[in-house]
C-alpha cells in the first residue's frame, strides 16, 4: 500500500463522521482532495460545505457541492481535514498547502475537527514538519527575525501568495515543547495572520490510514 492508497482508504473511513443534511466543513490538499471525490456519492446528505481554500472550493463546485461562506452559516458539526504532523494528543502542524489561515478559521468555527492522516504523519511531538507561518507582506522581515530568535530557520515560500494575499515563512528546527504557548505566543506577533501550530483549534479524533487499516484517535 503506497502514501496514496493510505490516503484513499483514510478519505473514505472519513465519510462516516459526515453529519447528514448538515453543513460539511472541508479542508485543504492532497489527502482532502480524495475526500471531495468520494463526496460525490455523498451528494444527497451534504447541503452544502464551507471550504478552506479556493483550490477546495473549485473541486467540491465541479461535483455540484454547493460552497457557502462561513458568514451564512451558523452551525457546522464536522470540519475534516489532514494535517502535515499530528500527536496523540490532536496538536497538529498545518499550511503545508498554505491554507492554515482559513482552516484554523473553520476548525473554530466547527464542533468537531476530523483530522485524516497517513500513518507518517504521526509524531510525538511537532517541530520535524517546517512551521508555516502566515504573515502581512510588511512583516517579512520583522517576523523573520522573530522566528530565527526563536531558535529557526526561517525561509519564505517562493513565489507563494496565500488566498488572503500574503506570504507563507516557513520555519524549521523549532523544538514546539507547549504547543498552546508557542501557539498563543507566536499569533499574539503583530504582523502574524496565523501559524500552522494548531494547538488551540486542536482534533477531536485523528484517523489514521496503515497499511493494515485505518485506525481512531479519540483526543
Ligand atoms: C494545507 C494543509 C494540509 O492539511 C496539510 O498540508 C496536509 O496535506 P496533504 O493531505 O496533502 O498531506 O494544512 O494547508
Amino acid at each position: 500500500m503506497n502514501q496514496d492508497d493510505m490516503k484513499r482508504a483514510v478519505a473514505r473511513a472519513a465519510l462516516d463522521e459526515i453529519v447528514p443534511g448538515a453543513i460539511l466543513g472541508v479542508g485543504t490538499g492532497s489527502t482532502v482532495n480524495f475526500l471531495i471525490e468520494l463526496l460525490a456519492q455523498r451528494r444527497d446528505d451534504i447541503p452544502g460545505a464551507v471550504s478552506s481554500s479556493e483550490a477546495s472550493t473549485e473541486r467540491l463546485k465541479a461535483i455540484g457541492i454547493p460552497v457557502l461562506e462561513l458568514n451564512e452559516v451558523d452551525h457546522i458539526p464536522v470540519y475534516i481535514d489532514g494535517a502535515d504532523e499530528v500527536t496523540p494528543q490532536g496538536f497538529m502542524t498545518k499550511g503545508g498547502g498554505g491554507a492554515l489561515t482559513r482552516e484554523k478559521i473553520i476548525a473554530s468555527a466547527s464542533d468537531r475537527f476530523v483530522c485524516i492522516v497517513d500513518q507518517s504523519k504521526l509524531v510525538n511531538q511537532l517541530g520535524a514538519f517546517p512551521l508555516p507561518v502566515e504573515v502581512i507582506p510588511m512583516a517579512e522581515a520583522l517576523i523573520t527575525r522573530s522566528l530565527a530568535k526563536r531558535g529557526g530557520t526561517p525561509a519564505t515560500r517562493e513565489g507563494f501568495i496565500t488566498d488572503n494575499g500574503n506570504l507563507i515563512i516557513d520555519t524549521t528546527g523549532l523544538s514546539i515543547e507547549d504547543p498552546v504557548a508557542f501557539e498563543q505566543s507566536l499569533t499574539a506577533e503583530p504582523g502574524v495572520v496565523t501559524c500552522g501550530t494548531f494547538a488551540l483549534t486542536p482534533a477531536h479524533r485523528i484517523l489514521v490510514a496503515a497499511p493494515e487499516g485505518t485506525r481512531t484517535i479519540d483526543c
